[in-house]
């Protein structure tokens, strides 16, 4: 009942032109395809040519990042007015490297989710533990305290667009996979928690997706989990027969 989401964040990989033969490469390869969803999330500058690009096909489009504001005197940043004046129509919020390098925090996290909901754009907002926190049995704790911030007066009507990326930080392009097993208790404890905080229908709907290091060999084993309902992906995202092999691999096993 859910449907599959398959992402590309290409962090801060591809100008404008590598992005257009992306798109070239990769559109031809899902003609055979249908049920499982697909979105690219580009750098800023990529966003208008890719969106236009795009239009009309099966690929969504959104960007890594906004603030929470609409407008005002803050250099470098653009709002979701901006992105959904040219058809952007996701976001992705929260992604660890953002957290690690740019200082942005779980309030910050809970601002731009109500922002992107407001605006109507589709939020993908990531957690996940580090790897200390794991070796210290803490994931759980981490990740009920990472959602209880994230959707923090969120209510339950509100909460139907939102996708839960579930990156743990140490298998964020490090080659080392989580197991299916653990991505799947990961997950369990992530839709408890939805649960606690929203109610059970809207813990049911939620699309919780799986991030890091997912490869075309790996994916397979991972959708067949039940609890996982797509995955976000990196590297391996870069490449179109790559992720076209991971979206067709995705959609046999879902
Ligand atoms: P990799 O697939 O490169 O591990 O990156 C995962 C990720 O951070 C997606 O947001």
């Amino acid at each position: 009942m859910r449907t599959p989401l398959i992402a590309a964040n290409w962090k801060m990989h591809k100008a404008p032109k590598d992005a257009a033969a992306f798109l070239d490469a990769f559109l031809p390869e899902l003609h055979d395809q249908t049920g499982t969803e697909i979105a690219l999330f580009p750098s800023a500058v990529c966003l208008p040519g890719i969106i236009e690009a795009a239009r009309g096909t099966r690929v969504s489009i959104g960007a890594q990042n906004m603030h929470w504001l609409s407008e005002g005197a803050y250099t470098g940043d653009i709002s979701a007015p901006m992105l959904t004046a040219i058809g952007c129509t996701h976001i992705l919020i929260g992604h660890s490297e953002r957290r690690q390098y740019s200082g942005e925090t779980d309030e910050q996290v809970n601002l731009k989710l109500k922002t992107a909901l407001a605006h109507r754009l589709i939020p993908v907002v990531c957690i996940g533990e580090h790897l200390d926190k794991r070796q210290s049995s803490l994931t759980a704790a981490v990740l009920r305290w990472q959602l209880a911030a994230a959707l923090s007066g969120i209510t339950p009507e509100q909460a139907a667009p939102i996708v839960i990326a579930y990156e743990p930080v140490w298998a964020i392009g490090t080659g080392v996979v989580a197991t299916p097993d653990q991505a799947a208790e990961a997950h369990g404890i992530i839709r408890h928690e939805v649960a606690n905080l929203l109610g059970n229908i809207a813990a049911e709907k939620m699309r919780i997706l799986y991030g890091g290091s997912v490869k075309p060999d790996n994916i397979a084993r991972l959708m067949s989990e039940p609890g996982i309902d797509g995955a976000l992906v990196g590297g391996a995202s870069l490449d179109p027969a790559s992720f076209s092999q991971i979206v067709r691999n995705a959609t046999t096993a879902a």
